[in-house]
């Protein structure tokens, strides 16, 4: 009985919380009312096109252009190793190459080889988010060219084997298979499931 009780509170209590939320939500005024100051103006359809990198896993919507690892790295030398280090194992921020034997002891190194699961979410990711200091600044072949490097320096792809919308898709990574369902009820496929 008392868990009876104490779920119908639980409830309650949402209804109470939602209610809340419509109010601030109304009296929060609209994008449309909200001043403007006189500077900038909306983004072209074109504009929005030219930084709309992302990416899905299959490589779907990859620009024309293409980079290998030979062209990557003076790329990278002069855009990310001031972070990553030269050799991408700077662990400073993230480490970017090896750690393929350490993903199940206990200090597991996440990279992109020991980790990323696919290579055209990893030039996505590049592409939009990197350097991180300029994100964005990377022409398509650049990001081509330093994902490359990455590759490589990762001992996936070999210097000179050319990364482009074809190729890109059919790199295998080492981690591709390394990930298991959400085993948790209440999150991932298994709750998506039990809703109406
Ligand atoms: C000013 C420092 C800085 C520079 C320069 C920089 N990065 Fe990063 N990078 C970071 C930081 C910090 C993160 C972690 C970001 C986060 O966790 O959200 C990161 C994350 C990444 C990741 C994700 C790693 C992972 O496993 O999740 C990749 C890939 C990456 N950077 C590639 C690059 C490339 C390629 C360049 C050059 C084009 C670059 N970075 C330049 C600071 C930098």
């Amino acid at each position: 009985m008392s868990t009876c009780r104490s779920s119908k509170g639980a409830s309650r209590l949402t209804v109470v919380g939602l209610g809340v939320l419509v109010i601030v939500a109304a009296a929060l005024p609209s994008p449309a009312q909200l001043p403007t100051y006189g500077v900038g103006r909306p983004p072209t359809a074109d504009e929005v096109r030219a930084r709309d990198r992302t990416i899905p896993h299959d490589g779907k919507g990859l620009p024309p252009g293409s980079g290998t690892a030979a062209l990557g790295k003076p790329i990278y030398a002069e855009r990310c190793a001031s972070c990553h280090g030269v050799e991408g194992r700077e662990p400073k921020y993230d480490r970017l190459v090896g750690g393929r034997e350490t993903l199940a002891t206990d200090t597991p190194v996440l990279t992109v080889g020991s980790f990323w699961p696919y290579a055209p979410t990893l030039w996505s990711y590049i592409s939009r988010a990197q350097p991180i200091d300029e994100p964005g600044s990377l022409t398509v072949d650049q990001a081509y060219a330093v994902t490359a490097y990455l590759l490589h320096l990762n001992g996936i792809i070999g210097e000179h084997d050319v990364m482009d919308a074809k190729t890109l898709p059919l790199v295998r990574m080492p981690n591709r298979d390394g990930f298991v369902p959400d085993p948790r009820p209440d999150v991932g496929k298994a709750a998506k499931a039990r809703k109406p």
